[in-house]
């Protein structure tokens, strides 16, 4: 029976544990370029104990940028930088995964504290917005995306190679392309969003083309003995879940065919008004049909910190790695937390010696 604290192998890597920190954007780069604040940060979370430390959404052009503040990976300035926090998380015994993101229709955004809402059209930092059609995400998010022309298209998907690339040579060693959360690749998916009437929309196999092109081509470059995965949003909670849940189950298969290692279950937020259920692991159950179907590895967040509830979703093989994020940004320790409250033997050992020692020598 798999266990929280046990080691999960996957291609030539092993975490040392279920507990992964999801992506979590920082909002803290100048020019995508990661700094200070990045390396100490994410070191923080991988000495914590985390078996994988995933690096927040990292655009793979401008554009492709939630707000002007996210971190990117087209220029080698940026990789360069990003080499040194992956090298921080190795050195804390954690795997560094990374997401490769483009933010589509939802980019040129305010900080979530500054609004985190479209920055105004007129705004020297404000920049146009691409999509698979003029169809605004709404609400606080009201720019209508430039249709994206076919060159468009293939331009991103050479963006994903060339950042997949970069993230290669930096030394990730989990990749993670962002097809969730109803940014570009999620928005040519969903009917919501894409009303194309070429190849790249219409038909169930037509909203599937961008993302497995996109994926087709990462994995030409990605080496073989390393994982590639996907976070992909399987369901929308709005009112339609049935076909959705279908629908991403088929194409799930098909990045499975295609190559894909594990795929993270997530929500679509490709509009704003859904009726999602937000609760202790609401998504476990969906993540459990989606592994059983597809026979694929899963993950998934949202509300998975609880220690009795992380326990259970391995045990009960619902997940096979349970991101943790908020709780991780509240204690980077937090894996060390969970180990004393699953009574874990030594839960010590989820933290380097120079803190461990002293732990275990005395009880706090
Ligand atoms: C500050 C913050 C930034 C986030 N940024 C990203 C991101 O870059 N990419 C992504 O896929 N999800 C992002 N998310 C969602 C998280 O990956 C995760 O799904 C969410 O925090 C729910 O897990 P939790 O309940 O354990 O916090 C972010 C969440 C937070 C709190």
């Amino acid at each position: 029976m798999p266990e929280l604290f046990s080691p999960f192998k996957l291609k030539h890597v092993e975490l040392r544990n279920r507990i992964a920190v999801p992506p979590m954007c920082q909002y803290s780069a100048e020019d995508g370029v990661a700094n200070d604040w990045h390396t100490v940060h994410y070191g923080a979370l991988a000495r914590g104990g985390a078996g994988l430390v995933i690096v927040e959404a990292t655009a793979v052009a401008p554009e492709g940028r939630i707000t002007p503040r996210c971190l990117g990976i087209w220029n080698d300035e940026q990789a360069e930088q990003l080499k040194k926090v992956a090298d921080q998380i190795k050195a804390a015994g954690s795997v560094a995964g990374i997401q490769i993101a483009h933010a589509g229709r939802k980019a040129s955004a305010n900080t979530p504290w500054e609004g985190d809402d479209h920055i105004p059209e007129s705004a020297p930092n404000a920049w146009q917005p691409i999509g698979p059609s003029g169809i605004a995400f709404g609400k606080d998010l009201p720019r209508v995306p430039q249709e994206m022309s076919i060159a468009d298209i293939q331009k991103t998907q050479q963006d994903f190679v060339k950042a997949a690339e970069r993230a290669r040579d930096a030394g990730y060693e989990w990749l993670e392309l962002h097809f969730a959360h109803g940014y570009l690749a999620q928005s040519f998916f969903s009917k919501h969003s894409n009303q194309r009437t070429d190849e790249y929309g219409g038909s169930f196999e037509n909203r599937s083309r961008f993302l497995l092109e996109t994926l087709q081509a990462v994995k030409a470059v990605w080496p073989e003995n390393l994982p590639l995965t996907v976070r992909f949003g399987v369901i929308e909670y709005d009112g339609q879940d049935e076909e959705t849940v279908a629908e991403s189950i088929q194409l799930i298969q098909q990045f499975k065919q295609h190559g894909v290692d594990l795929v993270s279950v997530s929500v679509g937020f490709t509009i704003p008004e859904t009726n999602i259920p937000w609760g202790d692991g609401f998504l476990a159950d969906v993540s459990e049909r989606v592994r059983r179907e597809t026979g694929l590895p899963v993950a998934s967040a949202w509300g998975f910190a609880k220690a009795e509830v992380a326990a259970s979703v391995v045990k009960n093989e619902q997940l096979d790695v349970v991101m943790i994020g908020r709780a991780m940004l509240a204690s980077p320790h937090y894996p060390y937390t969970l180990a004393q409250q699953l009574n874990v033997d030594k839960p010590s050992w989820v933290l380097p010696a120079p803190y461990a020692h002293w732990l275990e020598r005395y009880s706090i």
